[in-house]
């Protein structure tokens, strides 16, 4: 059987009640013939949409995903989603530092390990993204800065909770409207670098990570990513955000990976 690959989106600030769980209707249609044994689909949509999110759709097929948690499960922390309330929706994932949690909020990779453990404690697993900045990519330091996020953000997660970890590799320089999209060659590199990490860090559970891609994937770069024996799933913003776009996107991207 080949390596199970992941296809996930993540809705940010966009999308209201209605418009989620249509879409996730629609979407979870679209793929439903698609063996969960060789295909994990996941959506994170905004904290307001996660409780009709997750009665409109089985999770067994479509994983839904909260776009960030606090490490503390209660107290005088305004303005934070406590892993205790996150638990009440029977949500599967968590995703922990994104690059706009980081660089606009300003969370550090030390919060993101608090949060990668707080994660793992109750039960979730955790899809950490990480990735350098255009700076950091200019100064040759990239490989620096991915081994470090990965030593700091796994730090105190131990090789038997492998089983709950996810990374996506999001270039920082790659993401969003003003994006430029990592040549399949650059990216390749880095998610060797990050393989090689997990594995100095896990030892042999560091090798069964799934390490995703994201960053202005869309049709034209989605099957060359895809097809790289290191790029382990898409992680994909705005060319997902139509269900019917997706469904074709992940279709085509499987065919070439089988190809
Ligand atoms: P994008 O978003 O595909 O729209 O660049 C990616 C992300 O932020 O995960």
């Amino acid at each position: 059987m080949s390596k199970k690959i992941y296809f996930g989106t993540n809705l940010k600030m966009y999308k209201n009640i209605h418009d989620t769980t249509a879409y996730l209707t629609e979407l979870a249609a679209l793929t439903a013939d698609l063996s969960p044994a060789e295909f994990q689909l996941f959506v994170i949509p905004s904290y307001t949409s996660l409780s009709a999110a997750s009665q409109s759709i089985n999770q067994e097929h479509l994983l839904l995903g909260a776009q960030n948690m606090c490490w503390e499960e209660q107290g005088q922390f305004t303005g934070e989603i406590s892993p205790l309330m996150l638990s009440e929706l029977e949500l599967g994932l968590v995703m922990i530092g994104h690059s706009e949690r980081r660089h606009i909020f300003r969370e550090t990779n030390v919060d993101e390990n608090k949060k990668v453990l707080a994660t793992l404690d109750h039960g979730f697993t955790a899809l950490l993204c990480i990735g350098e900045t255009a700076e950091e990519k200019y100064y040759g330091i990239s490989d620096e800065v991915l081994r470090t996020q990965l030593k700091v953000c796994f730090h105190n997660v131990s090789p038997d909770q492998t089983a709950h970890l996810w990374v996506a590799y999001e270039p920082v320089w790659s993401i969003g409207v003003n994006g430029i999209p990592a040549s399949a060659e650059y990216a390749d590199e880095k998610h060797q670098v990050i393989h090689q990490t997990l594995h100095e860090i896990f030892g042999e559970a560091g090798d069964s990570i799934p390490v995703l891609y994201g960053g202005s994937v869309n049709p034209g770069n989605a099957n060359e990513l895809i097809r790289l024996a290191s790029v382990d799933g898409l992680f994909v913003g705005r060319s997902a955000w139509n269900a019917r776009d997706f469904n074709i996107l992940i279709r085509n991207a499987i065919n070439a990976r089988n190809t």
